[in-house]
């Protein structure tokens, strides 16, 4: 597995991969690897002759206040874990070989970045749609994988690869949960033992909501307070949002057959978000 530092090498190493043939496969990560991660690897490994991942603590997508500074930064163990699974490149660029000096540019994709998380991070879907079209463009993959846990992030990409009719296939990969249904996150790691055991109630919420739809409540209200209930029974009162929203655009008009209920909520210090899709 190689190393690639910056825009030179990873070019030559693109080319040389287009070069053989078959597709290549992205993963843009921000490290602090997990069987999340990994999962997205295997998934590419699936179609793709060549897989490569980005490393990057992208500094737009966070806004002042967060946890920029103490995202945790895991390299050799995020190598390691990555070499394990034989993936074929690792992307780390420095801030400046993403961002040169004199960059005037950002990708804006509204309405859809300003509501659900967008209304409490303003300015990070920005920041998440630029760094993405970045590196679409130096890495140009055929396809580029993202997990469904940040359910947002990938309806928004979804869209703006649509709108800039960018030549990469989006490919959403399920949510990896524990066993008692947390999904897996980076910032997992920043809950103490306590908040690690509530942290289970967003999914006990969602898992709630699934099952009152099934038997046929299906008045997004009502779920929502069902969903928030028993958030709020497990201790946890900081609630972002509990939304059932449209599948596919992600808007209140629910128009596909299955909508999502989506949530982000603070654990303590650390917001945790969730979502699933309610089928009957
Ligand atoms: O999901 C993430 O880890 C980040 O938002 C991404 C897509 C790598 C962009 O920095």
């Amino acid at each position: 597995m190689i190393v690639l530092e910056d825009r030179k090498s990873l070019n030559d190493w693109v080319e040389q991969s287009r070069l053989r043939g078959g597709k290549v496969g992205f993963i843009p990560t921000m490290g602090a690897l997990h069987e999340g991660h990994l999962s997205l690897v295997r998934e590419a490994r699936k179609s793709c002759s060549q897989t490569i991942v980005s490393i990057f603590v992208n500094p737009t997508q966070f806004g002042p206040g967060e946890d920029f500074d103490q995202y945790p930064r895991t390299f050799v163990e995020d190598k390691a874990l990555l070499e394990d699974i034989s993936c074929d490149a690792i992307f780390l660029p420095s801030p400046e070989v993403i961002y040169p000096p004199g960059g005037q540019t950002f990708i804006t994709v509204e309405p859809l970045a300003s509501q659900l998380c967008g209304a409490s991070r303003p300015g990070h879907f920005q920041g998440v749609a630029t760094v993405v079209t970045i590196l679409l463009n130096l890495v140009r993959p055929h396809a580029a994988y993202f997990g469904v846990k940040d359910y947002q992030q990938l309806t928004l990409i979804k869209q703006m690869v649509r709108d800039l009719a960018l030549a990469v296939e989006v490919v959403g990969v399920p949510i990896v949960r524990e066993k008692d249904g947390l999904a897996l996150s980076s910032r997992n790691r920043y809950l103490t033992t306590e908040e690690r055991k509530q942290a289970a109630a967003l999914y006990k919420a969602l898992c709630t909501a699934k099952s009152l739809y099934k038997d046929g409540e299906l008045r997004a209200k009502e779920l929502e307070q069902a969903a928030r209930g028993v958030l709020l029974e497990s201790g946890i009162e900081q609630i972002d949002y509990v939304e059932v929203r449209d599948k596919e655009k992600l808007t209140s008009e629910l128009t596909a057959d299955d909508p999502v209920m989506l949530i982000a909520a603070r654990v303590g210090k650390t917001r945790l978000i969730d979502n699933m899709v309610l089928s009957t």
